[in-house]
């Protein structure tokens, strides 16, 4: 059967899908997490994952910030399944994304969202779950020892420069990646972790890990300021064989 070059999977907005707390802590290089006994986390973007209710089990402070939040129970549970659906038919019609993609993958994002409707409603009222969009937060400098951020910065650039963004003229430019990354050092005391700094192209359709290009230049930018950073190889539990970079901040 003559095989059918893609067009490139591409979405027309932010999915509003979460992974497991598991996928979450490989992504960010969580090994043990008495290494984040006592301290202060921000997870933006939150989504509807399992990692809120995950520190919040282990009696770590965690606050999750998303401009999903604002949704109710049921809409929050209907928009969640609706773009994992979304994304798992997209990719699949996708010849060559569909033999990489973990078959797997769709079915725990789908567990995390159940995980994370279970806590919404109690984690609204304790304030763990608040209402905030990049590239500005409302919280005070430094309120947070650590912050992680997964799978919206560097994955949803536009396509052209290794995004999946449908739109060339999306709001996520490198400025807006750019100052949303100083805010969220703004915020953070000891360092900030960015999840899922792969080229997605490079990864899904070439079968290879390559850093996506912005990520090389807010590096750049970075230390032209003297700020260190890390990149380390974690797994990326939607790809079946190619992992991706974690980008720690070293503030
Ligand atoms: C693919 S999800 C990632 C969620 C979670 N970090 C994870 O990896 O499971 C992307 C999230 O970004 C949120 N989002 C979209 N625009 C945003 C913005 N400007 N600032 C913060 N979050 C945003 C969406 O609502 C969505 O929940």
């Amino acid at each position: 059967m003559k095989e059918v070059q893609s067009e490139k999977f591409v979405l027309q907005n932010v999915a509003f899908l979460g992974r497991t707390f598991k996928q979450l802590c490989d992504l960010f290089n969580i090994q043990e997490i008495k290494s984040f006994e006592g301290k202060k986390v921000l997870d933006c973007p939150g989504g509807p994952s399992g990692l809120n209710k995950y520190f919040k089990d282990h009696q770590i402070h965690c606050v999750s910030v998303d401009p999903l939040y604002n949704l109710d129970i049921e809409d929050a549970s209907k928009i969640g399944k609706r773009d994992v659906d979304l994304c798992d038919t997209s990719l699949y019609a996708d010849e060559i994304c569909k033999r990489l993609v973990s078959f797997d993958f769709f079915k725990e994002s789908h567990n995390a969202r159940q995980v994370f409707i279970e806590d919404f409603e109690l984690g609204k009222a304790e304030g763990r779950y608040v209402v905030g969009h990049l590239p500005k937060l409302s919280f005070k400098d430094k309120s947070f020892d650590i912050v992680l951020s997964a799978n919206l910065l560097f994955l949803y650039a536009p396509k052209s420069v290794g995004g999946i963004s449908a739109d060339e003229n999306t709001p996520l430019n490198y400025q807006w990646h750019l100052d949303s990354i100083l805010e969220l050092m703004r915020l953070a005391k000891q360092e900030v972790r960015i999840g899922g700094c792969a080229h997605f192209y490079s990864s899904f359709y070439e079968n290879r890990l390559e850093l996506h290009p912005w990520t090389k230049r807010i590096i750049d930018e970075l230390h032209g300021r003297k700020i260190k950073t890390e990149l380390v190889k974690t797994p990326e539990h939607a790809h079946r064989k190619v992992e991706t970079y974690m980008l720690r901040i070293i503030l």
